[in-house]
């Protein structure tokens, strides 16, 4: 199996079994650690990270360097002519003739699926804004494969910041695709986004719970630690295969409450990224403590963290045998060099010998225009870099008619269509405005956006 010149950009660049030839390079990388190897003699990696970075940037050049390659870099947008209104595109561009391969973390959602457009070498995500971080998800699943020797049929929770925590989203979409059931515990207003809640049902096709009101399981508010704060159980996925069996639960609190989970992946508030200037959330934040594990629901559970950790892991559980975090971020190292020697070619992973799909089971079609709605999401590449990026959207949904950024995955529901070759627009609820091709479509916010564009109401939006 190769995955030469491919790039990393979402987990669901790869199938299943690409992500399971990966990890087994990975055993191969973590048996051969600490002699060197030559598979990347005369190969340089350009490690570009435009926010902080420990664990991601150093294992990445750590794994080149035990492969025998070499890295250069650049570590602030400032000390790049990014700062001087270079676009991404041409940072890539260039970049791809100096290095053979490039790891990129940048602020903006989608900016290594740009990098990955333009650079005509291998891109990895290292981290784009809240939005993915595939390769801290190989780690993870590398982690609790080797733990418990599948994933399959594990119950994992993720906790915490969900709604910017980028790992959880990565993390998510993996786990339903290897048949993992998935409990979604937030810390306050802190929900994962619609979009990752959505592409589980739609693209996975398993089964997604939302309790009804406000609903604390008992380990919800045990995660309170302190007792102030507390999770809020958000929802529940069940993949395909045991979807008969959530019909038949009638109280999902009861449900976890009963019979516990295998992991526990806890997340830090990601305060970068949005101001709580009173410091409430962090005050009301979630915290695993010795108390907590010590509930039966966890008796069982790994504990698992991408770090850097806050104060939502007390230390005083760092010796409990249960807690993984340092030897996740330990793994990043080998399951890296797997990922660049295959990415380079320099290396063919095994395919497993059974798909333990569901695999992405729908191809929704994708538009693109830039004559119509842009993406609203503030920190999308495709908003940062509107000179040459042209909004594109996968039609996800059709009752209401909803878009999602194929940069970022922000949803929006646009008001009115637009036919591209009449050149009338309609009401998106309209019956005629359903029978046009997305190929010949173009959708609008505003009837004033179409008519600017040159498109003409439908005769029964002119009667009104
Ligand atoms: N897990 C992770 O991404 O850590 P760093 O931010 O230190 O790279």
């Amino acid at each position: 199996m190769s995955l030469a010149g491919r790039s990393l950009v979402s987990i669901n660049d790869v199938s299943n079994g690409e992500v399971e030839g990966i990890l087994s390079l990975a055993d191969k990388m973590q048996d051969s650690k600490g002699s060197k190897l030559d598979l990347c003699q005369g190969k340089i990696l350009a490690s570009l990270f435009f926010e902080p970075s420990t664990r991601t940037r150093l294992s990445f050049e750590a794994a080149m360097q035990r492969l025998g390659g070499s890295v250069i870099g650049a570590v602030d947008t400032k000390t790049t002519s990014l700062s001087k209104g270079e676009s991404i595109a041409d940072m890539a561009r260039v970049v791809g003739k100096y290095a053979d391969i490039i790891v990129i973390r940048h602020p903006w959602e989608g900016a290594a699926r740009v990098a990955a457009e333009y650079a005509g070498v291998p891109v990895i995500n290292a981290g784009d804004g809240s939005h993915e971080h595939p390769t801290q998800t190989l780690c993870d699943i590398y982690t609790i494969k080797k733990a418990r020797g599948k994933i399959k049929g594990l119950t994992i929770a993720l906790c915490g910041d969900l709604k910017h925590g980028r790992t959880t989203h990565s993390l998510a979409y993996m786990l339903a695709r290897f048949g993992a059931t998935i409990v979604f515990y937030s810390g306050p207003s802190l929900g994962p986004p619609e979009y990752v809640l959505r592409k589980l049902t739609t693209e996975y096709n398993g089964v997604l719970r939302r309790p009804t009101g406000r609903n604390l399981s008992s380990l919800a508010l045990a995660l309170g630690g302190s007792g102030k704060a507390s999770a809020t159980l958000d929802a529940i996925y069940v993949t395909p295969r045991t979807s008969h069996d959530l019909a038949l639960i009638p109280d999902l609190r009861a449900e976890v409450d009963l019979k516990g989970v295998d992991a526990l992946y806890m997340t830090r508030l990601q305060q970068e990224r949005f101001s709580d200037a009173k410091g409430d959330t962090r005050k009301a934040y979630p915290v695993v403590d010795k108390d907590v594990l010590k509930r039966k629901e966890l008796k069982r559970a790994l504990v698992l963290h991408p770090l850097p950790r806050l104060d939502e892991i007390a230390r005083e559980i760092d010796a409990d045998p249960r807690s993984m975090y340092f030897e996740q971020a330990a793994h990043g190292v080998a399951v890296r060099m797997a990922l660049i020697a295959l990415l380079l070619g320099v290396q063919q992973a095994e395919a497993p010998a059974e798909r333990t799909l569901p695999e992405v089971v729908t191809q929704p079609e994708i538009y693109r225009s830039d004559l119509g709605s842009r993406c609203e999401n503030p920190a999308c590449v495709s908003v940062h870099e509107a000179r040459y990026i042209a909004p594109e959207f996968v039609v996800c949904g059709n009752k209401p008619l909803t878009l999602r950024c194929v940069y970022c995955d922000y949803e929006k529901q646009p008001n009115y269509v637009g036919n591209l070759k009449s050149r009338i627009y309609y009401a998106c609820q309209d019956i005629r405005a359903r029978q046009i091709k997305v190929s010949n479509s173009v959708f609008f916010d505003s009837e004033e956006k179409a008519q600017e564009r040159g498109f003409r109401p439908s005769a029964k939006a002119q009667q009104r």
